[in-house]
């Protein structure tokens, strides 16, 4: 097998194995556009841990009747599923590491580092992949 034959076969596998999607942290396989949950099912105030697709799961929160963000709920300490909000903040169980609900930033530690968010939309009853 020459390198030219080798590359082009390492190309179509990458192309394969992706699917082309782009695999978001916490949305598993869902694609943009994926419901992922009914709005009134995210409690306005605070938020709910849903399951997404096969494969992944998201915590939303609700700061207002109309805003949603989705965040991984994976704490970057160790990876426990962190709660929805309550009083404001969103406290990962295992060992108290505390993240802001309308940035997932850590607020306090041991978490070296914030939630990441996952973009979504709201359209009509529904929270959307965006
Ligand atoms: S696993 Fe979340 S603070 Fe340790």
């Amino acid at each position: 097998m020459d390198r030219r034959t080798l590359l082009c076969g390492l190309l179509a596998l990458t192309a394969c194995g992706t699917g082309g999607a782009t695999r978001r942290p916490g949305a598993g396989s869902a694609r943009p556009g994926d419901r992922v949950a009914a709005l009134a099912d995210v409690p306005v105030g605070s938020g709910a841990l849903v399951d997404v697709g096969a494969d992944g799961r998201l915590l939303l929160v609700r700061p207002s009747e109309s805003e949603v963000r989705a965040f991984d709920p994976a704490c970057p300490h160790q990876g426990t599923a962190v709660n929805p909000p309550t009083a404001g903040v969103i406290t990962c169980p295992t060992h108290r590491s505390a993240f802001d609900p309308s940035s997932g930033a850590v607020l306090s530690g041991p978490s070296p580092k914030g939630l990441a968010e996952v973009a979504v939309t709201v359209s009509g009853g529904d929270v959307l992949l965006a």
